[in-house]
């Protein structure tokens, strides 16, 4: 569904990725990690066209995004920024049904209005509906521009750092609902910092660096000691949860009074 080959990408001067090759099938769940600046918001702003490559090419179902339309795009791709802010007065609902913007000709259908009413109640926030845009707590918001992304229903889902303002709960709640939406086909690329919930979640996880794809492959041939160690520049403990049949990551911390 979706191919990246021999990508680089720059601001200016500064070669920011290099050489990025990444391929995604229908339903694969994929993390981006990688220490700050190393380059995950800018892999995903390219996939969206935002951002032009110097070189390399981005394919979606076999079609070059620089050939596609931007509302082309929009129904096959949709974004949950890393940043977002609102100025104007929408309310949630106004915001959440923007999310069928690609599809609406003229007015929006009933299905487009059922289809929002379904993504903010699985996100929590149908109660909210009628709330000012300017008005609601980081985690509210977020949840809000997830709904929208939702709503956009697209085959390819970007998310970056989708659960940093949120609290365990919804974290956890939103990445099910993604999850699920994965086993049906969409296919998920999340920038997370989370190693231990990308290791539950993701099936492949990418390891960025200085702009450099380190390591690709599943959450145990990525999430390696030595790898942390080269990225982060830190010693980890790698352990396996029997009960998820997933990997634990634990930073060693030296005794406090040692620091
Ligand atoms: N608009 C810009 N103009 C120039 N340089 C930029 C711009 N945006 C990002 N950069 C630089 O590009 C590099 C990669 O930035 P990017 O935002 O992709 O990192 P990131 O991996 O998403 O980091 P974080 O984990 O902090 O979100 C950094 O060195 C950053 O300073
Ligand atoms: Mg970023």
């Amino acid at each position: 569904m979706l191919k990246i080959k021999d990508l680089n990408v720059s601001y200016g001067q500064h070669q920011v990725l290099e050489k990025i090759g990444l391929s995604a099938v229908k339903g694969e769940f994929i993390g981006i990690i990688g220490p700050n600046g190393s380059g995950k918001t800018t892999l995903l702003k390219t996939i969206t066209n935002v951002l032009k490559p110097t070189s390399g090419t981005i394919m979606i179902d076999g079609t070059n995004i620089e050939k596609m339309k931007s509302n082309e795009i929009a129904k096959n791709v949709a974004v949950v920024s890393q940043v977002v802010s609102i100025n104007f007065e929408f309310t949630v609902k106004d915001i959440v049904l923007m999310g069928r913007n690609p599809y609406i000709k003229s007015s929006e259908s009933v299905e487009d209005i059922n289809i929002a009413n379904d993504m903010m109640k699985k996100t929590n926030i149908h109660f909210l509906k009628k709330r000012l845009i300017t008005r609601l707590s980081g985690g509210e918001l977020q949840r809000v521009i997830i709904a929208r992304a939702l709503t956009q229903t697209p085959k390819i889902l970007l998310l970056d750092e989708p659960t940093s303002h949120l609290d365990i709960t919804n974290q956890i709640e939103i990445l099910n609902l993604v999850k699920k939406a994965s086993t049906k086909g969409m296919v998920v690329i999340a920038v997370m910092h989370d190693l231990n919930l990308a290791a539950y979640y993701c099936n492949k996880i990418c390891l960025l660096r200085d702009g450099c794809l380190i390591s690709t492959g599943t959450p145990r041939q990525v999430l390696t000691p030595s790898n942390i160690e080269v990225a982060f520049n830190l010693p980890i403990e790698v352990m396996h949860n029997n009960r998820t049949n997933s990997l634990y990551v634990m930073p060693i911390l030296e005794p406090l009074n040692e620091i």
